[in-house]
């Protein structure tokens, strides 16, 4: 550090600090984004806060566009959602070579689970609670963009959600912040690299800041309110780890959080986000994120533009409303100068980490676009992830995993679909390349067993529910003939065989953006067809899509064997195969509780205990927190997930009973493989802070381990626990523990698990 002479003592703090963090790295990226900027026009620094939509680039006539037009004038700072080099080439050039100042442009795409090769739905690849295979997912998906021109990911989506009904459920971790925060981390990890400058790193954008999940009703871009305290403590933490994590920019999300939209909620934007967390990136907006604001009533279009760019927000997503309306407002004082200054430096910031000054092409490799996308290694470490995110709900009678002999009857309108198999947000995705169900059976099985197929049902009795269902090329190819008799095809394969896999569920676009649903079930006609095929009273193995928690109730009573396979991306066909005849162990645990039916959502696992809670174990007492017609319990608990192999746990055993604050406590507890095959268990641990100074929840996540197990094979798993692990904020919104007595639960799912309890002294 420098030796600085002083002689007041704050300012001498202050150079101090400059001193440390301001690297010859840094001061060389300063001092040309500064001769830059001394450069460039009012106009052209607006410029670079503008992501117009690209939808009308096309190659060979992107020269001609509206946009180039724009881009010649240096009013756009980056471009979205184009696949390809070619034509990321032809817009780069115009920047490069026809604006007056030369500034690259960003290029941005939703890679939100993989690129070509495509990865499980977030949602599903929580399940597989590892995080150096999730962060492996967000390396290859980061090479296989940057490869083809894209250095700019809009993920991880991080927002937590309580509410199935919610479409986007499937984009993020689930309900829980702990391991979301970890998701986060990986994922940020995964796409940024210890080096942005990097031809195969991208720079990463959280997403949606803040509180996106939690939309009212479940009912898309609803308001969300609640309050500070469930915020900091339960919504925000996997924001923080991106931010914690370096991530390069942040997303503002659409809804309103304290009864301001987050575009233009600068507590949000600039009071937390930059001075609590210290976010040092730029901040983009949700799509046409400004100008809706006048939908939600806070003024008119240069009003909206005013609050967004005065909150914290440096980049415009599509709506245009920086590029029109700064000017006016800077003429008539409504903004400073400072403003759009502070913007357009944190845009050339991430264009220069990204090394886009150095070499505008830098991601624009054709070699590499030919040899590092949807390669045989990618594909198939895909496969394996995939499967590590399935979560085997039931398995009555060791139905699963099959044997490879006889003949199968596969059922259902999920049976031979390729394009449903990536899932929803899979825009660099080439459909035709995806594996249905029936080429990964037909491939893992050879022609050791017969397949027979049919369809047995459409997605939905209502073809323009169906229709709705199967956006975005991924439709499930409506039969048009009477179910009855789509039905009595699938039922006459079903006779004839052994063993009957029923392909049912959700189609990819019944989850995310714009999707949300009042009904969780299965849709009625599948749920008639599964009926019927139970009826036969042949062995059934539902293998369930889905994006979002479904009430299985009556599929848990009645289906003997279910494995839930969410989205498992491109090479699923092949995963799901792999998991049925047992090449793989599944291990995956849900990250969302599984409710009994759409009247008890939301459910989570994480809830207070209010002032009357009903007695472990029961179902009606009056004048208890309950309903009258179903119990408080969920169908699958958050945490929950079968094995081929069965899984005991010892009782816990803790180091102490009381301790000091300065002072670790070891939890433990033996697990033991009962089974007869090798398998992985996440073993969990949960804390309830039984006395504070505002209500605790009954129980939080607090680490996990996934290990793995030989057939009769034992280990001891330990947690070491610091108050540290104890924090939260409270009343005033201070981060910390309070001495008192903790329960500390181990154990393979949120419901089940042992139990200890400890006092922790001050
Ligand atoms: C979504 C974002 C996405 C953006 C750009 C919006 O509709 O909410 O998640 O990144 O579009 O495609």
């Amino acid at each position: 550090m420098l030796k600085i002479l002083c002689i007041i003592p704050g300012l001498c703090f202050l150079l101090q600090v400059q001193a440390q963090v301001a690297k010859p790295a840094d001061s060389k990226m300063n001092s040309f984004i500064d001769a830059l900027m001394k450069k460039m026009t009012l106009e052209e620094k607006i410029g670079q806060l503008n992501l117009p939509g690209s939808g009308d680039i096309v190659t060979g006539q992107a020269g001609n566009s509206d946009i180039a037009r724009k881009i010649e004038q240096g009013k756009v700072g980056g471009l979205f959602n184009i696949k390809s080099i070619a034509k990321i080439k032809e817009v780069q050039r115009l920047a490069v070579e026809k604006s007056r100042l030369k500034i690259p442009l960003l290029f941005g795409m939703d890679v939100i689970h993989g690129y070509e090769t495509v990865f499980p739905i977030p949602l599903a690849l929580s399940c597989s609670w590892d995080m150096s295979l999730i962060e492996r997912s967000a390396r290859i998906a980061a090479t296989e963009a940057s490869a083809d021109g894209i250095n700019w990911t809009f993920s991880p989506m991080v927002d937590i959600c309580h509410d199935a009904r919610w479409g986007r459920i499937a984009e993020g971790s689930g309900e829980d912040p702990y391991l979301g925060a970890q998701v986060a981390r990986a994922m940020v990890k995964g796409y940024q690299g210890d080096d942005l400058s990097r031809n195969n790193t991208i720079m990463s954008c959280v997403k949606h800041y803040a509180l996106y999940g939690a939309a009212e009703s479940g009912r898309e871009y609803n308001t969300t309110d609640m309050s500070h305290q469930r915020m900091y403590n339960d919504y925000f933490p996997p924001y923080k780890a991106a931010v914690e994590a370096g991530v390069g920019s942040v997303m503002a999300s659409f809804n309103e959080v304290d009864g301001l939209p987050a575009t233009a909620n600068k507590w949000l934007m600039t009071d937390v986000l930059r001075k609590q967390w210290g976010f040092k990136g730029f901040v983009v907006t949700d799509y046409t994120g400004i100008t809706e604001m006048v939908e939600h009533g806070i003024g008119d279009s240069q009003q909206v533009a005013i609050k967004a760019l005065t909150a914290g927000i440096d980049m415009d997503m599509v709506s245009e409303s920086f590029l029109t309306r700064i000017v006016p407002s800077l003429h008539e004082g409504k903004l400073r100068i400072q403003d759009v200054d502070d913007a357009c430096r944190r845009i050339l910031v991430a264009k220069y980490k990204l090394g886009l000054f150095d070499d505008p092409y830098k991601y624009c490799d054709e070699n590499r676009a030919r040899t590092e996308v949807f390669t045989a290694a990618n594909r198939k470490e895909a496969r394996n992830i995939a499967a590590q995110s399935f979560v085997l709900l039931k398995n009555q009678d060791n139905i699963l995993p099959l044997k490879k002999s006889g003949t199968i009857a596969l059922i259902g309108p999920l049976a031979d679909n390729k394009e449903n198999m990536p899932g929803t947000w899979s825009v660099a995705a080439d459909f035709s390349k995806a594996t249905s169900l029936l080429t990964g059976l037909k491939d893992v099985v050879g022609d050791k067993a017969k397949i027979l197929v049919a369809k047995g049902s459409n997605l939905d009795a209502d073809s323009v529910f169906e229709e709705r269902a199967g956006m975005f090329g991924k439709s499930l190819h409506w039969d048009s003939r009477p179910s009855k008799v789509i039905l009595q095809e699938a039922l006459d394969i079903a006779n004839q065989s052994d063993v009957i896999i029923a392909a049912l569920g959700e189609s990819a676009e019944m989850s995310g953006e714009c999707s949300s649903r009042t009904s969780i079930e299965i849709p009625k006609v599948q749920k008639d067809l599964l009926k019927a095929l139970v009826k036969t009273g042949k062995p059934v193995v539902l293998v369930l899509f889905t994006g979002r928690p479904l009430a299985l109730k009556w599929e848990d009573g009645h289906v003997p064997a279910m494995l839930n396979v969410w989205f498992g991306g491109s090479e699923a066909g092949y995963a799901i195969a792999d998991v049925i005849f047992g090449a793989v162990n599944p291990s995956g645990k849900l990250t969302t509780t599984f409710p009994q039916n759409i009247g008890q959502v939301p459910l989570f696992y994480n809830h207070k205990n209010t002032g009357r809670p009903l007695g472990e174990g029961k179902w009606f007492e009056k004048f208890k927190s309950e309903y009258l017609d179903v119990s408080n319990e969920p169908v699958y608990p958050f945490g929950y997930g079968l094995s081929y192999s069965r899984f005991s746990y010892s009782d816990i055993s803790l180091s102490a009973t009381s301790l000091h604050a300065n002072q670790a406590l070891k939890a433990s507890v033996t697990v033991t493989n009962t089974g007869t095959v090798e398998g992985k268990e996440v073993v969990q641990l949960y804390i309830r802070d039984l006395v504070a100074s505002v209500t605790r929840p009954v129980k939080e996540l607090k680490g996990f381990q996934k290990i793995s197990l030989k057939a009769g094979e034992s280990k001891t798993v330990s947690f070491n626990i610091t108050t540290s692990d104890l924090k939260f904020y409270n009343y005033d919104l201070k981060y910390d523990w309070e001495p008192g007595k903790f329960q500390v639960m181990i154990g393979g799912n949120s419901r089940d698990v042992k139990t200890g309890t400890v006092n922790w002294l001050k």
